[in-house]
């Protein structure tokens, strides 16, 4: 797939049938957020990648419940310590986004819903006390490829030169 047909085509995908993701293609999806730009090339991220029934069940029922369906939740670790830490990290999330797209997975940020559970969630992952957890990324084959959400016109906040 095309980068920009990709791109078109994500979508966030919240209905998952339950088969499971190859390994294989996990590591492809997580080594493409392991690409992503950073400010200073400092690369302030781990991942924790959660497929175990019992932990994808703690997810879904702390945080939505639809992530029971998922076939792996990637957990994208950050050291608030660096700079740039919320934008590297979310350079990270957009590729495995977009990498997830490309090989025809669904995937969704979910950060909202993670976050009032985050400390929870860092004991229960053994996550060092000195890292933020910046978002969960479950990943599974979609039942349904989501119709587009409104998006505002580019117009609307294109402005060329000068706003
Ligand atoms: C910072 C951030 C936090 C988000 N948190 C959640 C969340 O907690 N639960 C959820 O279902 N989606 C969450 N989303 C996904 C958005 O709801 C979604 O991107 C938005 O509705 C646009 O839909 P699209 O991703 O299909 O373009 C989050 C997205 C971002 C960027």
């Amino acid at each position: 797939m095309e980068t920009l047909e990709a791109i078109r085509k994500r979508r966030s995908v919240r209905n998952f049938t339950g088969e499971k993701v190859p390994r294989e293609d996990l590591l492809k999806i997580i080594a493409a957020g392991h690409m992503a730009a950073s400010g200073h090339n400092k690369q302030p991220w781990d991942f924790v990648v959660v497929t175990e029934r019992e932990m994808l069940d703690e997810i879904a029922a702390r945080c939505s419940a639809w992530v029971a369906k998922a076939a792996a939740v990637i957990v994208i670790v950050v050291d608030p310590a660096s700079r740039w830490w919320m934008e590297d990290g979310s350079a990270v999330a957009e590729n495995i986004l977009l990498a997830a797209t490309d090989l025809g997975y669904g995937s969704v940020w979910l950060e909202g819903r993670m976050l009032p559970h985050e400390e929870y969630f860092k004991q229960r992952l053994g996550i060092p006390a000195d890292r933020r957890i910046l978002t969960f990324v479950p990943i599974g084959v979609p039942e349904a490829w989501p119709a587009a959400p409104a998006k505002k016109a580019l117009d609307e906040v294109l402005h060329w030169e000068r706003w």
